[in-house]
């Protein structure tokens, strides 16, 4: 039911805080302050992780790898499905694979899956529908609790994907000895802070809502990112795409020298998701060359980077946050973004064409 919102994909934005919560629920014991993972995978055994998925679960993917590799101290690597299961991949023995899936059902992903498995490595599946062949299949089942997603574009699914990774990464650090357990318990009070704040977050929304119809004409919509803002910038120009077919690309904001930015003109938004952080400063210094050529700025970040942004941008403040936070906490502005320019554009935001929710075929 969508009970008072126009679509099931405003609604599921706005179920993130309670998605989230939920996930979490299954890999934090609040009153230890332990985070494990589920289903008796034990880290100690693993020296590397292979993250394998499809679109949007990719990106959460992605986002996982900074924490796997900071907190952890694992090798990550994060492919799409289609790509890995074809090129015979040199995997190491003690490398635990990881397919990440809303549906659990996806064709390139089960099949990377399957494969990993058959080169004998220990598998697991993040997946939130918890019966589907991915469950069944993988030795170990990591869930993500969302609860069902109507909408095509992936929303609280990919929040959720997010959450349980990042207390992954978190369970893998602590049983590597990587973090002591005040450490791990300082991630576990970081970590039950995002659902208050990503409701904070979706707060942003009559200033995003604000912006639509501006967007709404462009072309082309460039996001940018650093670290693990990347994959965000990423799933927010997918977002855009899906729902709203406005062409968007998502770069790494030091790449915008190395090619992207003979795209940028007057009439080329470019979203910066950059909350303060240590890479803060460089990722202004990549704003402010998009400004110099005309470029129409629009910054996503905390009240610190407000006061540090270049005096051109439109600037959109969010939460403040620690780093490990931040692809949660500024997921829902970017999927509000594409949300409210499709409604402008008067697209069936649900059902956007020629996509369907579950790929079971390759
Ligand atoms: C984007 C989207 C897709 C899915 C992808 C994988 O909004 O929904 O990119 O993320 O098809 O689907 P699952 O997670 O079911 O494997």
């Amino acid at each position: 039911e969508k009970g008072n919102y126009r679509h099931f994909m405003e609604k599921e934005i706005h179920d993130q805080p309670d998605a989230c919560q939920h996930t979490l629920s299954a890999y934090i014991d609040p009153t230890t302050g332990h985070v494990h993972a589920p289903n008796g995978l034990d880290f100690t055994k693993f020296d590397r992780v292979q993250i394998v998925a499809c679109g949007t679960a990719s990106y959460a993917g992605a986002i996982a790898r900074y924490f796997f590799e900071r907190l952890a101290g694992l090798p990550c690597d994060v492919e799409v499905a289609s790509e890995f299961r074809y090129r015979q991949p040199a995997v190491t023995p003690n490398t635990l694979a990881v397919a990440v899936s809303q549906s659990g059902e996806t064709a390139d992903t089960l099949a990377a899956l399957r494969w990993c498995k058959s080169q004998g490595l220990t598998t697991a599946a993040v997946v939130n529908v918890h019966e589907s062949t991915m469950a069944r299949e993988a030795d170990v089942v990591l869930p993500t609790h969302a609860g069902p997603e109507i909408g095509v574009a992936s929303t609280k699914a990919f929040t959720s994907q997010v959450a349980a990774l990042t207390a992954l990464a978190v369970a893998a650090a602590a049983a590597r000895m990587r973090i002591d357990k005040a450490e791990e318990a300082h991630y576990t009070r970081l970590l039950l802070e995002a659902p208050r704040l990503i409701a904070e977050a979706t707060q942003m929304e009559d200033e995003i809502r604000a912006l639509a119809p501006e967007l709404a004409r462009a072309r082309d919509v460039l996001y940018l990112g650093r670290g693990a803002m990347f994959p965000l910038a990423l799933e927010g120009a997918l977002k855009l795409k899906e729902i709203s077919y406005i062409h968007a690309e998502g770069y790494a904001a030091g790449e915008l020298k190395h090619g992207p930015i003979a795209l940028i003109d007057e009439s080329t938004p470019v979203i910066v998701i950059a909350p303060s952080d240590s890479l803060f400063e460089k990722t202004i210094s990549n704003m402010s060359e998009v400004a110099a050529r005309g470029g129409k700025v629009i910054l996503i970040t905390d009240a610190e980077g407000a006061r540090n942004a270049p005096k051109d941008a439109k600037v959109i403040v969010g939460p403040s946050c620690d780093p490990i936070l931040a692809p949660l906490v500024y997921a829902p502005p970017i999927q509000l973004m594409a949300y409210y320019v499709a409604v402008q554009k008067g697209a069936d935001v649900d059902q956007p064409r020629n996509l369907a929710k579950s790929v079971t075929v390759e």
